[in-house]
């Protein structure tokens, strides 16, 4: 399947929204980043907030759902409103819709992008699913480990002939990534959850590897481990039920409490916002010389889990 181009480029002047006069540089001024899974959430939060700091877009995001899930994933509505939100600053905005599992629409997405921009310099790797109480259980194991590992790894292959001296890879793990909890509780019957915490742990090790690879070409990785975030991943029902296991059906309000445990700050969740503070920081050249960092925004809730089991 063809995936669908949809072009939004609109010819953008040297100044953004932050500065008419044009006095104001940007802080990544002039970058194009390619950003996966950006039609809501996180991924848009990152779009938008790039495009703020001065840079251009080529966004990806499947805006369709997969069988094994028991959430929504994002819509093509969705998708519209990350592109008029990047245009709203006075960027361009090349927008496809693809699917981080398959190579060659991925290639395509990044083609159709590098033909408008001519130039790629920050890749934000950040697709990823729940597979919480997937069903059936087999296809939530392969659905997550293929959207959040080989995801990852489709995204950073396909992009890194495109990168030169200075380009930054940001790849989005979790804090489930560093949490080494023994495997204990009903084996074999959780699948979709054990490959989130295995494919996020393999998106850690990987950009600690790869970022020693590529130092001497002056390219940096990094990874955002985010917790808890305040997006539709942690809004839904299958993670209410995790968090409220007590009761048949939780709302909302049932798991908002609950959600407190994860932090060592009093709060129930970060932002996309904070998340993408982040991401902006990494991609811009005021981090040149940070590369191979586990980079959490997560209220604590490391010192928090470490402190408690170790
Ligand atoms: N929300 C949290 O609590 C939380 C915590 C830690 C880490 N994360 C990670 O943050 C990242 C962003 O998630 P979010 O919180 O914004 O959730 P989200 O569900 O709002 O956004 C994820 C986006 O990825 C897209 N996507 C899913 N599969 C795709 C595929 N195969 N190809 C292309 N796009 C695809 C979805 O359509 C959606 O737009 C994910 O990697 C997630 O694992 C989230």
């Amino acid at each position: 399947m063809a995936p669908e181009v949809m072009h939004f480029a609109r010819r953008a002047g040297t100044t953004n929204i932050s500065n008419p006069k044009g006095q104001h540089m940007g802080r990544v001024e002039g970058k194009v980043a390619f950003i996966t899974g950006a039609a809501r959430g996180q991924g848009r939060s990152h779009a938008v907030r790039l495009a703020e700091e001065g840079a251009d877009i080529i966004a990806v995001d499947l805006c369709h759902d997969v069988a094994s899930l028991k959430y929504p994933l994002s819509t093509p509505e969705d998708f519209t409103e990350t592109v008029s939100q990047v245009q709203h600053h006075g960027r361009r905005i090349v927008a496809t819709q693809a699917d981080v599992r398959d190579v060659s629409q991925l290639r395509a997405a990044l083609d159709a992008g590098l033909a408008e921009f001519g130039r790629l310099d920050v890749v934000v790797a950040n697709a990823g699913i729940a597979g919480l109480r997937g069903e059936p259980q087999i296809d939530a194991w392969r659905d997550v480990i293929n959207t959040n590992l080989i995801g990852v790894l489709n995204t950073i292959d396909v992009t890194l002939p495109h990168l030169d001296a200075g380009a930054s890879i940001i790849a989005t793990g979790s804090m489930a990534a560093l949490m080494d909890v023994p495997k204990k509780d009903n084996p074999g019957k959780n699948l979709g959850g054990s490959a989130y915490m295995h494919s996020k742990r393999a998106v850690a090790r990987y950009v600690h590897d790869l970022a020693l690879e590529l130092a001497p070409s002056d390219i940096r990785v990094n990874a955002v481990h985010p917790n808890n975030c305040d997006t539709h991943m942690l809004h839904n029902e299958p993670t209410y039920q995790s968090f409220r296991p007590d009761l048949p059906n939780p709302t909302r309000a049932d798991a908002e409490p609950s959600f407190m445990v994860m932090q060592a700050m009093p709060i129930p969740y970060i932002q996309p916002e904070d998340v993408s503070e982040m991401v902006v920081f990494l991609a811009s050249d005021a981090a040149r010389y940070v590369t191979g960092m586990q980079m959490r925004v997560d209220g604590g809730g490391y010192l928090k889990w470490y402190d408690y089991h170790v």
